[in-house]
């Protein structure tokens, strides 16, 4: 088992390692100490991870209540949300109580939400079991649901208690999923782990998740003490996110979180590459990493709306829009462009 502590506002600890759910119970009892657990869970992974964790702290005399929602982004919402809040006030949940994650992004960012916002914060737990969340979403703190004309629009920082990463349930991952994940893995690595690059250009992530996930929550863990509302370098975490958020709006988010992230890093490294800021080979190692991947590079919507949906997004403030850019290989910077030069990084980019 690897551990990584994170010093923010809340000190907690990521445990990385095989066959960690069934010990999870004692290992929430030690840290968190509640009553009363509410499981929230998808669908999906319920069925399969669900018994094996209530088991879990059931032995450690814990009253074990699960709520489980329909899986996918839709479900990352007010109503749901205002389902789990009701169903945590009709079971007398307190401030002593806890609420536990255990699924992919969609259920950490709601089930942190409500944790954050029941009876103004309450303790919780992140299981990640999805690669997306092992990596990125179950660290640092930030939780949400979607409203109806945008991503995690309502939110707020809420750092969990413990992390409990089981590498053992990410077998079960369908390769979609698998991919996504990589998405995020490939970012870490550009930004600045020229080490962690090589890794998993030799090896399959698959076959090394402990090491993989130790290595990404580390750097995320740096960034979350020096920076952990997202102010200033948490922003390197962003790179290929602005235009892949873009891609993702466009297409109705029937391009998912991780493809619309490679495509957002390829269009940026280009970008970068025809500004004079890079040299071409770092676009072909990322170009070659990708394809290995099944990632896509291209990008398959205009310039100009690309750009417009850019500058709606949260992130970009006034006039001004902060962008991650490469200056070299595993080597990024933040870089502030004025909204009329957001289309010229595009094109630059290879979109039309
Ligand atoms: N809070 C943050 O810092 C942060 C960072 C990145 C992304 N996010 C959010 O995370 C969400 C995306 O996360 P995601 O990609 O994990 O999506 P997700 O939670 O929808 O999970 C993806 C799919 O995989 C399934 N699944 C998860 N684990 C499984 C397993 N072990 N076996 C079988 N199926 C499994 C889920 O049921 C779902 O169908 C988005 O809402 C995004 O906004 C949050």
């Amino acid at each position: 088992m690897r551990k990584v502590t994170v010093n923010s506002s809340k000190k907690y600890d990521i445990l990385i390692g095989a066959g960690l759910l069934r010990e999870s119970g004692g290992i929430i009892a030690r840290t968190v100490k509640p009553k009363t657990a509410v499981i929230v869970s998808d669908d999906n992974v319920f069925p399969i991870y669900g018994a094996i964790l209530a088991d879990s702290l059931s032995r450690e005399g814990i009253k074990v209540v699960d709520f489980v929602f329909p899986h996918g982004e839709s479900s990352k919402c007010l109503s749901v949300y205002g389902e789990l809040v009701n169903r945590m006030c009709s079971e007398k949940l307190t401030r002593s109580d806890t609420v536990i994650a255990l699924g992919g992004g969609v259920v950490g960012d709601l089930a942190g939400f409500a944790a954050a916002t029941y009876q103004r914060g309450i303790s919780f737990v992140q299981i990640p079991t999805s690669l997306l969340a092992a990596v990125d979403s179950s660290v640092g703190g930030k939780t949400g649901i979607d409203l109806d004309n945008g991503k995690n629009q309502v939110g707020c920082f809420h750092q969990p208690d413990v992390v409990i990463c089981d590498t053992n349930t990410l077998s079960t991952l369908p390769p979609e999923e698998y991919s996504n994940g990589c998405a995020e893995i490939i970012k870490y690595a550009m930004i600045g782990n020229r080490k962690l690059f090589g890794s998993i250009s030799e090896i399959p992530v698959s076959e090394q998740y402990e090491n993989v996930i130790f290595t990404c929550v580390s750097m995320k863990r740096d960034y979350v003490e020096k920076d952990e509302f997202d102010t200033g370098c948490r922003m390197f975490l962003n790179f290929g996110h602005t235009f892949g958020h873009s891609a993702e709006a466009l297409s109705g988010y029937t391009i998912s979180h991780g493809k619309a992230v490679a495509m957002g890093m390829a269009v940026m490294v280009k970008a970068c590459v025809n500004k004079g800021l890079c040299g071409g080979d770092v676009y072909d190692k990322l170009l070659k990493l990708l394809e290995q991947y099944g990632l896509p590079a291209e990008m398959p919507f205009t310039a100009a709306d690309v750009a417009n949906a850019a500058m709606n997004d949260k992130k970009s403030a006034g006039d001004d829009l902060r962008i991650v850019t490469a200056d070299g290989f595993c080597s990024c910077k933040i870089t502030t462009v004025k909204r009329n030069e957001v289309i010229t990084w595009l094109t630059a980019g290879g979109l039309k």
